[in-house]
């Protein structure tokens, strides 16, 4: 998954244009773009669109966004939403592998429930309280559903009581640095994908770009969207370009070429194992993308 655009889960016309947006991925809000006393509608508004958009042909993947573990809330949400089949839940405010798999337990339970394969893969947002940032290395082996992992800002700004998470640069100050390197670490750990987090200012097409290229090249594979004009954005820098292609196959070439070699030079730079698995990996996401 590229992209995963964020859809509010209360509004059936965004939810109808989000699936001609070219997104990845659907993020069906039932969180923080919901207010609470719409909880209930827009439970009933995302389980239809499931039911609709799984009908499709080619469709995006389906993730739910469920309250945080701490609202009370969630088991009306995995209600509602569990017969729907969604691929994915997405859990907001994770504080680490104990919510991820008390989570798991729960989708357990419906899968049986609703007679669905037990396959509904689980998204955390991990840094967005203080105490999630040190939950951060208990991922890796938490539960067999992990699919990837993110990170989000906004709600760990408003935990620490910061005035801002930006510069006026437009960079992100020390603390959301932070987050967001750890949790590139954590994705890795626990052999996840990593997804970088939103863009608000959704007109600033320059900024955003900026942030998807720094967010590629730091290694993560995808990037969450707020607003449909974002999506195309995210796909292009997010799919290997042909010169990284071409560059892959080079390596993996020279390499097969050369069996039993640890080390060897392609235009003047140093190649060994780390190199090759870098290329495999490129290539093998070119191949899935091409699919
Ligand atoms: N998914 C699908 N469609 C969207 C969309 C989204 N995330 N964001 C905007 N659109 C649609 C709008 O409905 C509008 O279509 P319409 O004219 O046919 O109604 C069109 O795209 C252009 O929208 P625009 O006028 O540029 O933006 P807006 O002011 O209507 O909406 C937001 C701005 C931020 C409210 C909106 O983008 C949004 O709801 N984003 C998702 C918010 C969210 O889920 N947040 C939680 C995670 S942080
Ligand atoms: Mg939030």
């Amino acid at each position: 998954m590229r992209s995963l655009l964020f859809v509010p889960g209360d509004s059936p016309r965004k939810q109808q244009k989000a699936l001609e947006s070219g997104a990845d991925a659907l993020i069906l809000d039932l969180e923080d773009s919901v207010a609470l006393d719409a909880k209930p509608e827009a439970r009933e508004i995302t389980r239809a669109f499931l039911e609709e958009a799984r009908a499709r042909p080619r469709r995006p993947r389906l993730i739910v966004r469920i309250n945080a573990l701490t609202t009370g809330l969630i088991e009306a949400d995995l209600d509602a939403i569990m017969p729907g089949a969604p691929d994915a839940i997405m859990l907001p405010k994770a504080e680490g592998g104990i919510d991820v798999s008390h989570l798991a337990a729960k989708i357990a339970v419906r899968e049986a429930e609703c007679d669905l394969p037990d396959g509904t893969t689980i998204i955390p947002i991990a840094t967005e309280t203080g105490k999630g940032i040190f939950g951060l290395g208990t991922y890796a082996g938490a539960t067999h559903r992990l699919s990837a992992l993110t990170w989000g800002a906004e709600d760990l700004s408003t935990d620490l009581g910061a005035e801002t998470n930006r510069l006026e640069t437009g960079a992100y100050t020390d603390p959301y640095r932070l987050a967001r390197s750890l949790a590139l670490f954590a994705a890795a750990a626990a052999q996840v994908d990593a997804i970088d987090t939103v863009f608000t200012a959704f007109r600033d097409a320059e900024g955003f770009r900026a942030e998807c290229l720094a967010a590629r090249r730091d290694g993560f594979a995808g990037k969450m969207a707020i607003h449909p004009d974002q999506v195309a954005p995210i796909n292009e820098i997010f799919s290997p370009s042909p010169q990284a292609l071409a560059r892959a196959e080079a390596i993996i070439a020279l390499f097969d070429a050369n069996p039993g070699v640890g080390v060897i030079g392609l235009d003047g730079e140093m190649l060994d194992r780390p190199h090759l698995i870098r290329a495999l990996r490129l290539k093998a996401r070119a191949v899935k993308l091409a699919e």
